[in-house]
């Protein structure tokens, strides 16, 4: 009996099972009903009393070992079932989620991109403005009822009020009266009006701005640098149309509509304002308005991207909501 108890226990120490289906055998052999291990202890009734002591120990040792076992084949099993578990090799990775362009960035990158490619420079200016730069440079005398076209924030009054530009054509001021001649630049930026929000209209929004000024620059060059930008922007096909319009820092001014097949009604979109910068403009930033010319045009970023997009609501652009935001994930 004492050659087969060593003989099991080596059998046990040499043990390996990995699944749950071999460990069960291995304990039904040897703990089982008729398992060697219970079969070992029936026959130790009839073992005689002067060797009981000694196989008796060692059977309750070869017991302990088969439990011992296993328990420890049953823990070495249940954690590779769960690392295999946590780590299937063929399972598709978590995506991160990855932020995108506002829409308003996107257009008024391509904006900028086009005039790029017409060589304009970018020119950028505070948002915190004086009324010189916004208003009085720019042909609005004060009590000119231009002034209130653009209902403004201001920050503080007196002799030249600090204000919330309402447009960027301030920017261009600056550029005049600082940068060398010719001047060719697109203006982008935030400007701010104090207007009650709706789906049409938002008291902060987006404008790209333009300003050439050369010697001869002509109405003419105006129009077909309108139309040039028309087509990079809203397609080869498209048509502009100018209107007569009134803005008090150009001279003849327009408003420019692009052709539009989509949109009921007339078949045309007004887009921009323009106009031959204003020889008061040009003296008033101490350029020589016998000399030199030059056209300026302005427009709504918000305004294209409700066009490119047929988005109905202002307000989308400025409410961060992630559903509207993730329609846009694809324009890099
Ligand atoms: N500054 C004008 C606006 O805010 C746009 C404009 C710019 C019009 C330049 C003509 C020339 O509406």
């Amino acid at each position: 009996m004492k050659d087969r108890i060593d003989a099991l226990l080596a059998e046990i120490a040499g043990l390996k099972c990995s699944t749950e289906n071999e460990i069960e055998q291995a304990r039904v052999r040897l703990l089982g009903k008729r398992g060697d291990i219970t079969r070992l202890f029936e026959e130790f009734r009839n073992i005689a009393p002067e060797m009981k002591r000694e196989l008796g120990q060692k059977l309750n040792q070869l017991k302990t070992a088969a439990i011992s076992k296993i328990e420890e084949m049953r823990d070495s099993a249940e954690q590779s079932v769960a690392v295999s578990a946590s780590y299937d090799l063929t399972k598709p990775g978590d995506s991160y989620p990855l932020g995108s362009r506002h829409p308003v960035s996107i257009v008024r990158k391509e904006i900028i991109d086009i005039f790029r490619k017409f060589g304009y420079d970018v020119a950028e200016g505070p948002e915190i403005e004086d009324d010189w730069h916004v208003f009085e440079a720019l042909n609005f005398p004060p009590e000119h009822p231009a002034r209130d076209m653009q209902d403004t924030f201001f920050i503080s009054s007196g002799n030249n009020p600090v204000l919330l530009r309402t447009h960027t054509s301030c920017v261009q001021v600056r550029a005049m009266e600082t940068m060398p001649l010719p001047i060719r630049i697109v203006c982008p930026g935030r400007v701010f009006r104090n207007e009650a929000i709706s789906a049409r209209a938002h008291c902060i929004f987006h404008q790209v701005e333009g300003l050439y000024i050369d010697e001869n620059v002509t109405f003419a060059d105006m129009k077909q640098a309108i139309l040039l930008f028309a087509r990079e922007m809203f397609g080869a096909e498209t048509q502009i149309r100018m209107r007569p319009s009134y803005f008090p820092f150009t001279e003849p001014s327009a408003e420019v509509d692009v052709s539009c097949n989509i949109c009921k009604g007339t078949g045309w979109l007004e887009i921009l304002g323009c106009g031959m910068v204003d020889p008061n403009v040009l003296e008033a930033s101490g350029i020589d308005s016998k000399k030199y010319s030059g056209f300026a045009f302005g427009m709504g970023v918000e305004r294209i991207a409700m066009l490119k997009w047929q988005v109905k609501d202002l307000r989308n652009y400025f409410e961060n909501d992630l559903r509207f935001l993730k329609e846009f994930e694809t324009y890099i």
